[in-house]
């Protein structure tokens, strides 16, 4: 039943094109009033004095429309909180960063760094003064590095990894920078997770021979906050047994 419900949504999201007539304004209002929903129970702007709730479109040649909203800060502590990292050693790196809403949220976790890749200039701006105003005493990383570029472009640090990604974008840049992570890790074998948020294309992660799956969660009825949890590890498949101890 369920399962049914959750073909549906997806079906009913892909035929969603944000540059359409119709569905484009009925989408932005539908997220319009989530997110504001959200920001009511959770307050993260209002706790922290940022600007990360409100949904931004902008349509650019030759990337076309691109579209912000703001993961849900409980998601994202869910699930960083399962990733058994050692203190100082990982680099977060959020792909599709927007306001960086991730990004202040990954850095109460004890990453050596904070990267974030955003294609839009206007957002990229907005989480440079988001980084800057945000420090909670439970901060445990203030090295922050945001870019202005396209995440297919962008060429990953030998540095163990989490990459993170919240329905950024479609499945050819997906599939960019998949490709350039498997590069990497081939070149560089070390521990990286993959957390994808709303995971649209997870059948780009989930057909990556560097990659295993290892978790699913988050609630049922809403598929904009479903995540996966994939790794890869310097010592193959067979160290995936190891990392099924954190798997649901
Ligand atoms: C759904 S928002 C995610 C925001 C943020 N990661 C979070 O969790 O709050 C997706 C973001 O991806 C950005 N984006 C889309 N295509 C991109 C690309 N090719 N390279 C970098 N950023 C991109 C959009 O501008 C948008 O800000």
């Amino acid at each position: 039943m369920f399962e049914a419900y959750r073909q549906l949504l997806k079906v009913l999201s892909l035929c969603l094109d944000i540059n359409g007539p119709l569905l484009s304004p009925a989408l932005y209002l539908f997220e319009c009033v989530r997110v504001h929903y959200e920001e009511r129970t959770e307050a993260f702007d209002a706790r922290f004095g940022t600007d990360t709730t409100s949904p931004f479109v902008e349509r650019r040649e030759p990337t076309g429309a691109y579209f912000y909203v703001p993961s849900k800060a409980s998601v994202i502590r869910r699930v960083l909180a399962t990733i058994p990292l050692e203190p100082n050693e990982f680099v977060f790196v959020d792909m599709g960063s927007g306001k960086g809403r991730a990004l202040l949220v990954a850095s109460e976790f004890p990453y050596a760094k904070i990267v974030g890749i955003e294609l839009s200039d206007h957002l990229h701006q907005i989480a440079q003064a988001n980084v800057k105003r945000f420090a909670p005493p439970s901060q445990k990383c203030a090295d922050f590095e945001l870019r202005c570029m396209n995440a297919a472009d962008y060429v990953f640090s030998d540095a163990p990894l989490v990459l993170f990604l919240f329905d950024p974008f479609g499945r050819e840049v997906l599939e960019r920078v998949v490709a350039n992570l498997e590069a990497s890790l081939r070149a560089t074998p070390r521990a990286a997770y993959v957390v994808y948020v709303c995971p649209h294309f997870e059948e780009v992660l989930r057909h990556s021979p560097a990659l295993t799956k290892l978790k699913e969660g988050g609630p049922r009825w809403q598929p904009w906050n479903q995540y996966v949890l994939y790794a890869a590890s310097p010592r193959g498949p067979e160290s995936a047994e190891e990392h099924a101890a954190i798997a649901i």
